[in-house]
């Protein structure tokens, strides 16, 4: 009796939380054979539109992944009668390419109708996002499921902030079943994109581990009060998937607090500065971290829903 009920808390602590062995990267391979074809073209064509939603996109599946799981929760529109994670304070007014993920759905569906989840489609998109501007390509296990909910309480807690310290990071990532090595090869995804002022002004007006010529140059375009969404860059090579980001900490020149948390004479420095030195190390481990975020508490076999567009429950 007690080595059955040991065997079960064996079990539930291997298996329990975070990974699941029922995904695949054939999970498709018969019922929509074209499927990848399918949403590469689509980002590709976005991506020249537009280079940022290849870091957006990203960004949207880091946000579905950290909320309960990869679920596609975040592509949950508000309703008068339902409240999703799009209005909550992370996403609101800064998550964007729902758009891009509504048209790739939208030829999915009519190449394998009611068979691939929203959840799978923004695992590849931000995979081949991440292709697109330059970065490592890995194997994307599927066979996720869409949730029929969505939280917008948990979005706000389980998001972390710009305004957070090492240790909250830490403990956020390994809350997730992620460890500091993947928190700090993952937040290297900063390497794209851009953030809105009110996110850095604290960070360039008064942190004091910040390069005093790069922090005056951020309020040019960052006033101490007024222009809350004016943009700036991560690292001078915004649209490039390159380890460009990780030699910026070492200049301190992060630009959200919590960037230049991972090089603060703490716990991250030693890796940054590997990997600001060897990108080659940095993308494989990029890779491989990815695959484990996408791991988060997925939803399968039969549970939640293939919801038939990304943004209603069925
Ligand atoms: C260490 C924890 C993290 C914090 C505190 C954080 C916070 C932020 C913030 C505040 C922004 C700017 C949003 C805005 O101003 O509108 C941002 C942008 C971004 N984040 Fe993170 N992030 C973290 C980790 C990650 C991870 C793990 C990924 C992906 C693997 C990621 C991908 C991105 C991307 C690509 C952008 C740019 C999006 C765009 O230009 O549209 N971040 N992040
Ligand atoms: C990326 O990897 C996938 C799966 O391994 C493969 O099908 C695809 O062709 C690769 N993409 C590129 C651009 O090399
Ligand atoms: C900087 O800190 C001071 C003192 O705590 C505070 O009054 C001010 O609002 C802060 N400025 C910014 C831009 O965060």
């Amino acid at each position: 009796m007690a080595s059955v009920s040991y065997f079960f808390i064996a079990v539930v602590f291997i298996f329990g939380c975070c990974s699941n062995a029922q995904l695949s990267p054939n999970f498709y391979a018969s019922t929509c054979p074209n499927l990848e074809t399918i949403v590469r073209r689509a980002m590709t064509e976005a991506v020249i539109k537009e280079l940022r939603i290849g870091a957006s996109i990203l960004r949207l599946f880091f946000h579905d992944c950290f909320v309960n799981g990869c679920d596609a929760s975040i592509l949950l529109d508000d309703t008068p009668t339902f409240t999703g994670e799009k209005n909550a304070l992370p996403n609101q007014n800064s998550a964007r390419g729902f758009e891009v993920i509504d048209t790739i759905k939208t030829r999915v569906e009519a190449a394998c109708s009611s068979t691939v989840s929203c959840a799978d489609i923004l695992a590849l998109a931000a995979r081949d996002g991440v292709v697109l501007l330059g970065g490592p390509n890995w194997t994307v296990p599927l066979g996720r499921r869409d949730a029929r909910t969505a939280s917008q309480s948990d979005a706000n807690t389980q998001i972390p902030a710009p305004f957070s310290d090492i240790a909250t990071l830490t403990a956020n990532f390994a809350s997730k079943g992620l460890d500091a090595e993947d928190m700090t090869v993952l937040v290297g995804a900063h390497t794209v994109g851009y953030a809105q002022c009110a996110n850095f002004r604290s960070h360039i007006y008064n942190d004091t581990n910040i390069n005093p010529i790069f922090a005056n140059f951020r309020k040019i375009g960052c006033p101490a009060s007024g222009g809350d969404s004016n943009l700036a860059p991560f690292d001078a090579t915004p649209v490039t998937f390159d380890n460009d980001y990780y030699k910026t900490l070492v200049g301190h020149r992060g630009l959200l607090h919590s960037d230049q948390e991972f090089f603060n004479n703490g716990p991250q420095d030693s890796l940054v500065t590997t990997y600001s030195r060897d990108n080659v190390a940095w993308r494989s481990d990029f890779a491989g971290s990815m695959v484990k975020m996408g791991n988060i508490s997925p939803l399968t076999g039969t549970q939640g829903e293939i919801r038939r567009n990304c943004r209603f429950q069925n």
